[in-house]
């Protein structure tokens, strides 16, 4: 047995150190593009920005005499583009396969300061993730790279349902699993010809009625025991779990349900085979305004998260507290990104972030707003609880804003006249009343 204490030593001379924490990352969709097509390649510049996670697909779905071309073309792809905040992640081929090994050694050497995450298909046991995490170690040490690459795993084989406690915390390199049900399907022998969804003959159905009418059958959820399964062993183990691919493009409800069913459970993401799959988990993957000002309202009514709180008739206590700090973490990673859920939210980027956001008189402008501007535009502005994000109360748009300042445009209720002074003063104050 491996001692812990070597747990997070590097498995190479030279090979960085692995995380002890995951970087914190928003991966509300991991977006699959396939590596062999060139006019899918072309339109990536415009999709990194759209996507939480952009992935080369090397494995299932590439033709065998089309998996040169797509290890290529993601190596172009890597070299091509910077990504910014989104992720790139590759699909290599499963590890039994002829392909495996190319995608391993010429990935790491030509994109691996590139590549955040490598998703590995078709993980039986934790032998799979010890094997690929010394082959990369040796891989990172011998082409330099200064952060470790992560490995993500793909549940989709009966086998690797049975381990998967042991493939959650097999190495730190473990970012996170998806969930197959493809494959899972097939290796379960299961009587079903989908990806992902439910099925109509899963049912329950009612007891007989005695006057003989109709009775009512629901279909069932075919995933939820691995689901959540998965989810426990993922979240026991603080790596991340997914729904992995919804194939009925067309059946854009169902694909919705099956990711808000997934969101509920824990995840925190879903892939995207198509690009109206990728609005879909903006949607259901961000959590809901009503809910992140909800959430808010209980971590201010409970600063130091214990005790009990009556909230709009709802009791609180440390447990809601604990949800809703899950709900405003995940809600102010979104707004980072998404500046109108940023405000739906009620955050406000911190002061450098809206120099960039809004140009320097906005900001200008925002900054001397301080704790009140004056008259119909005050503003109230306070810290969030863990103190990094300022939070509006009661948010202007930026454009009221910018009108109150210009003189002449609020003389009925006199505030024009308070700007002017507080303009003067290089500050604004409340009226006195
Ligand atoms: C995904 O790879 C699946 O098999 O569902
Ligand atoms: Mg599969």
């Amino acid at each position: 047995m491996k001692l812990p204490s070597n747990f997070y030593k590097p498995l190479a001379i030279g090979a960085p150190a692995p995380y002890r924490e995951l970087p914190v990352s928003l991966e509300r969709m991991i977006h699959f593009f396939p590596g062999h097509n060139e006019k899918v390649r072309s339109r990536l510049g415009e999709m990194i920005p759209q996507v939480d996670v952009l992935l080369g697909n090397l494995e299932d779905a590439i033709p065998a005499d089309a998996k040169d071309a797509a290890r290529q073309g993601v190596i172009e792809v890597g070299k091509a583009h910077d990504f910014g905040k989104t992720g790139f992640w590759v699909r290599i081929n499963p590890l039994n396969s002829p392909w495996v090994l190319d995608d391993i050694t010429q990935l790491v050497a030509e994109i691996g300061d590139k590549l955040d995450v490598i998703m590995l298909p078709k993980v039986e046991g934790p032998w799979d993730i010890h094997y690929l995490d010394q082959l990369l170690a040796q891989l990172e040490a011998k082409h330099g790279l200064k952060k470790p690459l992560l490995i993500h795993a793909i549940l989709e084989t009966a086998q690797g349902v049975k381990n998967v406690e042991e493939i959650a915390c097999a190495s730190p390199r473990m970012h996170g699993m998806s969930l197959g049900p493809a494959d899972l399907a097939a290796s379960r022998k299961m009587k079903t010809t989908r990806v992902g969804g439910g099925h109509p003959f899963y049912r329950v159905l009612e007891d007989p009625k005695d006057d003989g009418s109709p009775r009512i059958a629901a279909q069932q959820d075919l995933w939820h025991y691995t689901f959540a399964k998965m989810v426990d062993a993922c979240v026991a183990n603080d790596i991340r779990p997914f729904y992995g691919p919804f194939g009925d493009i067309q059946d854009q409800e169902a694909c919705e349900q099956q990711f808000r069913n997934a969101f509920l459970m824990g995840c925190v993401g879903a892939w995207s085979l198509h690009p109206n799959q990728v609005a879909i988990a903006k949607r259901v993957f961000s959590p809901d305004p009503d809910e992140v000002l909800f959430a808010k309202k209980i971590l201010n009514a409970m600063p130091d998260g214990t005790g009990v709180a009556m909230i709009d008739g709802k009791m609180q206590d440390d447990a809601t507290w604990k949800q809703a700090k899950v709900i405003v973490d995940l809600a102010k990673r979104v707004a980072e990104k998404d500046p109108d859920l940023a405000k739906a939210y009620g955050f406000w980027p911190r002061s450098g972030k809206r120099r960039e956001r809004f140009g320097p008189e906005r900001h200008e402008l925002i900054e001397s707003a301080g704790v009140d501007l004056a008259g119909p535009f005050r503003i109230d502005e306070q810290r969030a609880p863990d103190g990094d994000e300022v939070e509006l109360t009661r948010l202007q748009t930026l454009d009221e804003l910018v009108s109150a300042r210009r003189p002449g445009r609020l003389a009925r209720d006199g505030s024009n006249q308070l700007t002017r002074e507080a303009d003067a003063a290089g500050r604004h104050r409340r009226p006195a009343r």
